[in-house]
């Protein structure tokens, strides 16, 4: 029985048709002072059921909590939460004293509730460590990489170290030339990427990231790239946030953008559906 949450519509449906599953809607109201209202418009008693919710916006994550406690009270036989995107992953550790780590208390309210947790491209494999439930991280690099072939790359990009080893997956799998930039981070909004010395001229560039929020990364890697002599820059990534003016942003210097549906929008061009058909 899978469950679809109202932050997955498209992914839910994706996955149901695929694997020919019963659902469940999930109804959910916000009341005028802001309180969020959940209910499940079936029975799910003695089923085994598939939560498919993702956590941004914040109300979202809200949801999937009563979204779980409402299938425990309808007395499930499990339930197993599929969390395409899950957010506050930066924050995996204290960076300074007197912090949260506020994936660890996400992943610590999620497993009150699941016997068993599933997301893709956690921006910190250290998330899997929070959880005592199975909790699985699955990769939608190699996606990304066959989807680039639509603009038939010479070489992948991460624009930043932290991101070589999922860009090395993704040129694997289609056989291209990678590389990485090298990133430090000014404020929440800006970045500082230094020039390197690739060899980039002429050359059909896709950069990958797992996550474009503001934008201000994938730009400033799309214009160290452009300036170095890059024919053509788009730029792909597994969560697409577009926080603010990042289509503006991104759009006006980068020849393409696309990510996956693991949050809906009209840029979420390919899916992650396949990553889960193994659990039906
Ligand atoms: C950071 O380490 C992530 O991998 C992304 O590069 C970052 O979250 C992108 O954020 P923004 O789009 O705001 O630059």
């Amino acid at each position: 029985m899978l469950i679809k949450g109202p932050g997955s519509p498209e992914l839910s449906e994706r996955l149901v048709e695929r694997n020919d599953l019963e659902s469940v809607e999930v109804n959910s109201k916000v009341f005028p002072d802001g309180e969020i209202y959940v209910s499940l418009s079936d029975d799910v008693e003695d089923k085994d059921c598939y939560l498919v919710q993702t956590t941004y916006p914040n109300r979202r994550l809200l949801e999937l909590f009563f979204i779980q406690d409402a299938i425990i009270e309808a007395g499930a036989k499990s339930i197993n939460v599929i969390v395409p995107y899950f957010s506050y992953a930066r924050q995996d550790q204290l960076f300074e004293s007197g912090e949260a780590i506020s994936s660890r208390a996400i992943a610590e309210r999620i497993q009150l509730q699941a016997d068993s947790f599933y997301s893709v491209d956690l921006h910190s494999e250290k998330i899997l460590d929070f959880f005592d439930i199975r909790a699985v991280n699955r990769s939608a690099m190699r996606l990304l990489a066959v989807h680039s072939q639509l603009h038939n790359p010479d070489i992948l990009i991460s624009p930043d170290e932290g991101g070589k080893e999922r860009v090395k997956v993704a040129a694997d799998e289609i056989d291209r030339d990678w590389d990485y930039l090298e990133k430090k981070r000014i404020d929440g909004e800006t970045v500082e990427i230094k020039p390197k010395n690739i060899r980039i001229e002429g050359k059909k560039v896709v950069i990958l990231d797992d996550i474009i929020s503001t934008g201000g990364t994938m730009r400033e890697a799309a214009r160290q790239l452009l300036e170095q002599g890059a024919e053509e820059v788009h730029a792909g990534c597994t969560h697409g946030l577009f926080v603010g003016d990042a289509y503006e942003k991104l759009d006006e210097i980068c020849d393409s953008v696309f990510c996956t549906d693991t949050i809906e929008s009209d840029r979420s061009d390919l899916t992650v559906a396949p990553l889960f058909e193994e659990l039906f």
